[in-house]
């Protein structure tokens, strides 16, 4: 609802059970329902105010993941919400459309309360976005949120042992279901998808093969639409894609095996090996035509300039083990304190034999070069996460939030939730 102006949204953590498998119930955790959590939508210039009741057992926190507004509103770990509390976040979006997400983000306990269910879409549309990119919720913008679980025979969520990697479970679920099948009506549709595993990389594919044509990452639209076969997609990151369908045909989108630069048996642990059914995608035998796309998605000066804009600070990061310049996550360290309005280049190396990924809170960013090259193409736009491989390096163009608190911190993490947890994250504050 739109109040005084704000738009308001209420959003209540709790428990409740889910019927995954026919005739079997699992306990799950949802926001407003048993599992995952309402899309929210909001209009770039919007102010938005999300009221959260936290009607768990545990005190939870809610982050808006891809989110730029004040470290207060962030969703942290230091925005605890205790059983029975609430918390009100209130901020004006002030960045262009893209498809961001909201998780828990409780210290050391993140992987737990997403696993159980906690999860859901934030959509910013802008009023300049280009009117010919499908844009209905639910007919031809379709959210596709991956997730990966295991069961017990009596429908439990089970807790296989963990890979180095992290939670890895052997069923897919896509927006809460097994085996979907998604039946469009238009030529073209839109998905928009996040990986919402705790550690799982998906390599994304067609079945026939056929281009995917990716329209954004997760900040925001591409400059051009760009085509390729295979999608990398890290946990946390998102991707939206057009699939343009032929009348009476099933496509399906599918995880191939992908190259993490890891041993074999790392690999096998953290499913770099597995081929997996995602979505089938059907269309109808008649299909609303689809208009031909703009050459140009978005005019972005601030991203051809921010390549060659003055840097004011250079900074590294270190990946290793469950540390980052080998340190863990302490909540009363600040590691870095950023100048307000600073562009600002990150180098980011794994230098462990294991798979990591990084992102940044209250940020934007390029990559400039991934293993000293240019990034394929469909990864030259804005994001907020990027996966590094074992051993890569990834230099990073980094743009903030304006706003300050010399007090409370924003967060960089391993976007690998048991990695996270176990402290792989450190803080930073703006002033
Ligand atoms: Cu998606 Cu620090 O989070
Ligand atoms: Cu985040
Ligand atoms: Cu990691």
């Amino acid at each position: 609802t739109v109040a005084n102006g704000i738009r308001t949204f209420a959003l209540e953590a709790k428990t409740g059970t889910s019927e995954f498998i026919a005739g079997k119930s699992t306990p799950t955790w949802g926001y407003n329902g048993a599992f995952l959590g309402p899309t929210l939508r909001a209009t770039t210039g919007e102010t938005v105010r999300v009221k959260v009741a936290n009607n768990l057992p545990e005190a939870t926190t809610v982050h808006w993941h891809g989110m730029k507004l004040p470290a207060a509103m962030d969703g942290g770990p230091h925005q605890t919400i205790h059983p029975g509390d609430s918390w009100t976040a209130e901020w004006t979006v002030e960045q262009p459309s893209a498809t961001v997400w909201y998780h828990p983000h409780p210290h050391g306990q993140t992987e737990a309360h997403v696993q159980h269910g906690l999860a859901g879409l934030f959509i910013l549309d802008d009023t300049d976005d280009p009117a010919e990119l499908p844009h209905e919720y639910g007919v031809d913008d379709i959210p596709v949120v991956l997730q990966d679980r295991s069961f017990e025979s009596n429908g439990t969520f089970a807790t296989p042992d963990r890979a180095v990697s992290g939670l890895v479970g052997d069923t897919i679920l896509v927006n809460g279901a097994i085996g979907p099948v998604l039946t469009v009506a238009s030529e073209r549709t839109r998905l928009r998808i996040l990986n919402g595993s705790s550690a799982r990389v998906y390599n994304l594919g067609w079945s026939n093969d056929q281009d995917i044509t990716v329209i954004a990452t997760d900040s925001g639209l591409l400059r051009k639409p760009q085509t390729t076969d295979r999608v990398l997609l890290s946990p946390g990151e998102r991707v939206e894609i057009l699939f343009d369908g032929s009348a009476g045909e099933t496509v399906i989108l599918r995880s191939h095996p992908q190259d993490l630069r890891m041993g074999k048996a790392m690999s096998d642990g953290a499913g770099a090996n597995d081929t997996l059914d995602l979505l089938q995608v059907v269309a109808a035998a008649t299909l609303t035509p689809a208009v031909p796309l703009p050459l140009t998605l978005i005019e972005d000066n601030l991203f051809a300039s921010i390549a060659s804009a003055t840097i004011q600070e250079s900074r590294r990061f270190e990946l290793s083990g469950t540390l980052i310049n080998g340190k863990a996550m302490d909540m009363k360290r600040i590691d870095h304190v950023l100048a307000a309005g600073a562009y600002e280049t990150w180098m980011v190396r794994n230098i462990h034999s294991q798979v990591h990924n990084f992102h940044v809170h209250n940020a934007r960013f390029r990559i400039l070069s991934i293993e000293n090259a240019e990034p394929p193409a469909y990864l030259q736009g804005w994001k907020d996460t990027v996966l590094l491989p074992a051993g890569q390096t990834a230099n990073l163009a980094v743009t903030f939030g304006d706003y300050t608190d010399p007090d409370l911190p924003y967060m960089y993490h391993c976007h690998l939730l048991w990695h996270e947890d176990q402290g792989m994250m450190g803080q930073y504050t703006i002033v």
